[in-house]
């Protein structure tokens, strides 16, 4: 039986602690799905499609990993993909609390979905999406905690703005 495994998240921006995270995973099963969340705060420095198609950038060689994006809610999503093994990772016990509620959250709203985590690496925990998005727009260099392909496509969407 194949086994595989949703790994859901914003990605807003993809990090090296995350890149770490899917590498593990797909040692650990066979298909890794990353669901990029398509979710719209005013907060984000990407939109949805950037995310997916930087994801697929950097993820393109990799047979056993595969990059999509769902709307509502992350269970309505496991039963249409009809994988309901869930994955996120830990850094510290600062994730543990919303990490609990959203994996009991989940397991209520759809028994079937089961999350299980990931500790991250001890060189990749500090790292976080939001900490990168603040280095980011305060000008400073981010480019040692996220891929460079991550690098160059905010660049890009920094010129833009201007
Ligand atoms: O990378 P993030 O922002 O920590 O990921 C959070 C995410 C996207 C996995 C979570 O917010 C989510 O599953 N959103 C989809 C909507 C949903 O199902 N919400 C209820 C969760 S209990």
């Amino acid at each position: 039986m194949k086994r595989s495994v949703i790994y859901p998240g914003s990605f807003d921006p993809l990090t090296n602690g995350h890149v770490n995270i899917i590498e593990r995973a797909a040692k650990c099963f066979d298909k890794v799905i990353i669901g990029v969340a398509k979710n719209s705060s005013k907060n984000s420095i990407l939109s949805s499609s950037e995310r997916v198609k930087i994801l697929k950038k950097v993820f393109k060689n990799k047979n056993k990993i595969f990059v999509d994006q769902f709307e509502g809610l992350l269970v309505d999503y496991a039963n249409k993909k009809k994988i309901f093994t869930v994955l996120r990772g830990m850094r510290t016990v600062q994730d543990f609390e919303y990490e609990l509620q959203m994996a009991t959250s989940n397991n209520k709203l759809n028994k079937k979905v089961e999350t299980i985590f990931m500790v991250a690496d001890g060189n990749y925990s500090h790292i976080s999406s939001s900490l990168i998005k603040d280095i980011i727009r305060l000008g400073g260099d981010a480019s040692k905690f996220i891929p460079k392909i991550v690098e160059k496509e905010l660049k890009k969407k920094l010129l833009e703005k201007g």
